[in-house]
Order: structure tokens, then sequence, then C-alpha cells
């Protein structure tokens, strides 16, 4: 990779509706300065599309791809059916089953094909960018030094005591 050509990171998600989780993928990567680009992408509504992304995202210059998805949540596992890059899945909370038919969706990849599944929703967004931002930070100290950085000031605000 060259120095100056710093891979990015790239949110889709299967509908307009998963925004509303997945904007804290976006709040936390711009918290700590990695680059990243949005996109609403559905394996069944858009399967072209979705192809297209996938066969396209290494040249791209994207370093690593975080789907959201609610329901029968294929999305995910068809990304990373198409290309090599690592894909991290977050599981939408779900109107019937509170996201639970998401998160085995995502989870329960067969072997072969990973999908790193985060948790149910805000928490798995926010984690997603996390872990998302270590992995590009392998080949940039400045997001590195700003990821530690972030989680200081996380441990220094957990209070010793309750009251
Ligand atoms: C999935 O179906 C999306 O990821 C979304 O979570 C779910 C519901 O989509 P909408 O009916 O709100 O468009 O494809």
């Amino acid at each position: 990779m060259k120095k100056n050509n710093l891979l990015k990171v790239s949110i889709v998600m299967g509908s307009q509706s998963d925004y509303k989780t997945m904007q804290l993928t976006e709040k936390t990567l711009k918290k700590i300065g990695v680059s990243f680009e949005t996109k609403i992408i559905s394996a069944h509504r858009t399967p072209k599309r979705m192809f297209d992304y996938a066969s396209k995202a290494e040249k791209n210059n994207i370093g690593v791809i975080i789907a959201g998805a609610g329901g029968s949540a294929h999305l995910p596992g068809m990304i990373s059916a198409l290309t090599h890059l690592p894909v991290l899945g977050v599981p939408v909370e779900s109107k019937k089953l509170k996201g639970l038919d998401s998160l085995l969706s995502i989870s329960q990849m067969p072997k072969g094909i990973p999908v790193g599944t985060l948790a149910i929703g805000e928490d798995g967004a926010i984690n997603a960018a996390l872990l998302a931002a270590s992995i590009i930070a392998n080949n940039s100290p400045s997001i590195k030094k700003r990821l530690k950085n972030w989680r200081a000031i996380q441990t220094k605000s957990v209070k010793k005591n309750p009251k």
C-alpha cells in the first residue's frame, strides 16, 4: 500500500430504515478521524448494485466493509462472498424479533466465507466502527494514536463511585 493512499471504511446498509442505527458507525469513525463512505445496498432489492459494489471494493480503496442489515440479514454474507476484504456485520434490530433474526443470520455463516459479527443495534454499530478503525490503524500511526486516545478518554470517564 502507498503511504498516502490510506484505505477507507465503507459503511453499507440494506435500507434507509437502518440509518438510525448505522449513523452511530459514522459518528464514531468521525470522532476517530477515519475516512469513510456510506451507501444503501440491498442484497434482495438491488442485487446488481451489491454485485458491482462488492466486486469493485478493493479497486475503490476500501480496507474494511461494515454492513448493517435487519431481519433475514444476508447482505454482509453476500458481500463477503464477493470480496476477500474484511466484512463486519451489524445486526439491525428488527420489529418482530428484536434483531435476534438479524444476529443469527449474520453470525451463523457457514465455514469458508466469514463475517465478523457485532452486537445487535447501537452497541454493534459503534463497536463495528472501533473494530474497523483498529484494522485500518495497522497501517496508520496517526489513526492508532487517535484510537488509543479515544480509549484513554473512555477509561477516564468511568467513575469509581456510583454516587
Ligand atoms: C433489510 O430489511 C434491511 O436491512 C432492514 O433492516 C430490513 C427492513 O427494511 P425496510 O422494510 O425498512 O426497507 O433488508
